[in-house]
């Protein structure tokens, strides 16, 4: 009995680490999107629709069955920690969630924390504060990793935002332009490589970069489609744009208790004052981009990036966007641990 325990046990492992195999042998893993071929960001949106059709026909999709998802997030989330833990429970699986400020990480090395850690569930969700912590848990190949937002990359927002631009636009071949206003940050790194590589151009108006952000090599693949535009004349930009998102010139780190830090007051309202003529406001959509829809990844500065009246335009969106994460996330689950 114990070897045909021992038999099957190993098998299961074997057939598990198969499957979340590329064909080189490596180990999938969802960080900067660079990984990802254009073909396998059409097979995740494929899997988002179909696990979404499913669940509004409510039918169950219980594909990750005994399966445990470790979240260790270093930053504060709302929709992030709430979308991965759902989709965990509909895909019959169970999500471990971990302030990194309640658990050893402050009494220890990083990077023996983070071995131990893998050891306990089959996929790592990881809000960093540094993307090399992420790119290291992921370079242990002992587990597939999703980059939940670092400084450089979101790529589950990316997704779940072009996710809800192929739903509105019907075919990916109808997307043809989005614009990007505002800071140059995490978000739009993922969203304009994730835009490039599906054939889309993405215009940046965006007067500054976050330097925490800047990812050369990203730029360089992104630049290299012809598909990347940037300039700050916004008629031009938004001429015939078919969605503009934003997102908040602020970073989390920036904010305790919902209070700006004073170490950060002095460029918080240098910020303010920078990014004010990039704002995603009604007059700005009414007048460039009437046909466009209004997009942002949330949470919103209402007043500061977005006024109360394009966040509540007809054109936006930006509801069906945060609830795309969802189900974007069940399919980046199944596709890095089942291959699907
Ligand atoms: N868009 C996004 O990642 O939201 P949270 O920071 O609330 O997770």
């Amino acid at each position: 009995k114990k070897r045909l325990f021992r038999c099957i046990t190993r098998l299961w492992g074997l057939c598990l680490s198969a499957v979340s195999m590329k064909s080189d042998g490596t180990m999938r893993h969802l960080i900067s999107l660079r990984e990802q071929s254009r073909e396998d960001l059409l097979a995740i949106l494929q899997l988002a629709r179909m696990l979404k059709a499913k669940r509004m026909a409510g039918q169950p999709s219980e594909y990750l069955s005994q399966k445990t998802l470790i979240m260790l997030f270093q930053k504060t989330s709302t929709r992030t920690r709430l979308s991965f833990e759902t989709a965990m429970t509909e895909l019959g699986g169970h999500a471990i969630f971990l302030d990194a400020r309640t658990t050893q990480f402050a009494l220890t090395d990083f990077k023996t924390e983070i071995q131990a850690i893998m050891r306990f569930g089959h996929l790592l969700v990881f809000r960093a504060r540094r993307s090399a912590d992420v790119a290291f848990a992921a370079s242990c190949n002992r587990i597939p990793v999703i980059d939940a937002c670092s400084e450089k990359y979101h790529p589950a927002q990316a997704l779940g935002d072009v996710l809800t631009m192929l739903e509105y636009s019907g075919s990916i071949h109808r997307i043809k332009k989005v614009a990007w206003l505002g800071i140059e940050n995490n978000v739009s790194n993922s969203l304009m490589l994730a835009c490039v590589k599906l054939g889309i151009s993405f215009v940046l108006v965006s007067p500054e970069v976050d330097p925490e952000s800047v990812d050369r090599e990203l730029t360089v693949e992104a630049e290299a489609t012809g598909l990347v535009i940037r300039t700050l004349d916004m008629a031009y930009a938004l001429h015939n744009a078919d969605y503009v998102h934003t997102d908040t010139w602020m970073n989390m780190e920036f904010f305790e208790d919902g209070h700006v830090k004073e170490e950060w007051r002095e460029e918080y309202e240098r910020r303010k004052k920078v990014f004010q003529p990039f704002q995603l406001n009604a007059a700005l959509i009414d007048a460039y981009a009437p046909h466009a829809r209004i997009m942002h990844c949330m949470p919103c500065h209402v007043g500061y990036e977005i006024t109360h009246d394009a966040l509540y335009h007809p054109r936006s969106i930006i509801f069906d966007q945060a609830e795309n994460r969802l189900h974007v996330q069940k399919a980046i689950l199944a596709w890095l641990l089942c291959g699907y």
